[in-house]
């Protein structure tokens, strides 16, 4: 189970470090085993930054980020638990070495008992579930692969650790649709299996292609999140319905979200939570839409 209560991530910014940016604001939700989130926000949200934090890549400035109840140590023992897959595949590899170079990084690793006909029959098969054809990019290098190709093969290396948790980051922003398609289809196969997934999107209609549980960010805040049908049924935050309004439908013209009076939603959870969230029916929570700046209170 991953747990995020009120994580904050500062950074400093600025010339001579003296500024600091918030990327990520009091930001609580929670992936239990065999669940798909999805993360969702415009560029610039946070998203990968928690999704950093969430694999101990980069440290959390306050609040507790819990996986299975204890906090993130990263080192061997947790990265055999927890994987991540990022949006570029390109800055993963090393130009000068054959791409499967990663499988055989993970087999020194993780695995240094596994013969050698074992690990390349494991490693055929990692590669046959990403929909990649072994005899095409086995032993190739990374300039000889697509994009799409070089991704797949990094989900390939994750899944090749069995992990428990994967955090994956924009996964299927190169491949192509049905490339994608099959991708997704993949994650509910692990997903049924107990997998748990923090998928990281700026595409509405992946996230909720599924996912069990949606958090909605903009700037680093949480604006709506819980059970992907009543988010996506029922949006509440300007926000939410602008993201669902810019969804192209072939045959209908873009319409502008219409307001919503969301002071309703402000001073719900504000006080105890301290993530200024309303629960507006059972695993459905908004924000209010003027926050920070808003003065009103709840009618
Ligand atoms: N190492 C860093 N130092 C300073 N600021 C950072 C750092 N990493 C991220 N940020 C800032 O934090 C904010 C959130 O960045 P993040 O990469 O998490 O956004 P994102 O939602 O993943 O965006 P995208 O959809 O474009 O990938 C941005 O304003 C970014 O400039
Ligand atoms: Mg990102």
């Amino acid at each position: 189970m991953l747990t995020l209560d009120r994580v904050t991530k500062t950074f400093r910014a600025g010339a001579f470090g003296g500024g600091s940016t918030t990327a990520v604001d009091r930001v609580s939700f929670s992936a239990a085993p065999g669940e798909l989130v999805s993360l969702i926000g415009e560029s610039g949200s946070g998203k990968s930054t928690i999704g950093r934090m969430v694999l101990g890549l980069t440290p959390v400035s306050s609040g507790s980020l819990t996986l299975d109840g204890e906090r993130v140590r990263p080192g061997k023992d947790f990265y055999r638990r927890v994987q991540g897959v990022f949006q570029d595949p390109f800055s993963c590899y090393n130009p000068v070495f054959k791409a499967d170079r990663v499988f055989a990084l993970v087999r020194r690793a993780y695995h240094p008992g596994v013969g050698d006909t074992e690990w390349a029959d494991r490693v055929e098969r990692a590669v046959r579930d990403v929909r990649l054809d072994p005899g095409q990019v086995l032993g190739r290098y990374p300039h000889q692969l697509s994009g799409g190709q070089l991704q797949r093969l990094l989900i390939a290396r994750a899944l090749l650790l069995d992990p428990r948790f994967l955090v994956a980051d924009e996964i299927t922003s190169m491949l192509d649709a049905s490339t994608r398609i099959d991708v997704l289809n993949l994650l509910a196969g692990l997903k049924d299996r107990g997998l748990g997934v923090l998928y990281i999107t700026h595409d509405l209609s992946l996230g909720t292609y599924l996912a069990e549980r949606t958090v909605v960010l903009r700037g680093g805040r949480v604006v709506e999140r819980g059970d992907t049908q009543k988010v996506f049924g029922n949006p509440l935050h300007p926000y939410t319905r602008t993201l669902l309004a810019a969804v192209p439908r072939i045959g209908r013209p873009w319409t502008e979200a219409a307001p919503v009076d969301a002071c309703a939603y402000h001073a719900g959870g504000a006080a105890g939570s301290g993530e200024d969230l309303h629960e507006t029916e059972p695993d459905h929570f908004v924000a209010c839409a003027h926050l920070p700046d808003c003065g009103r209170t709840r009618p």
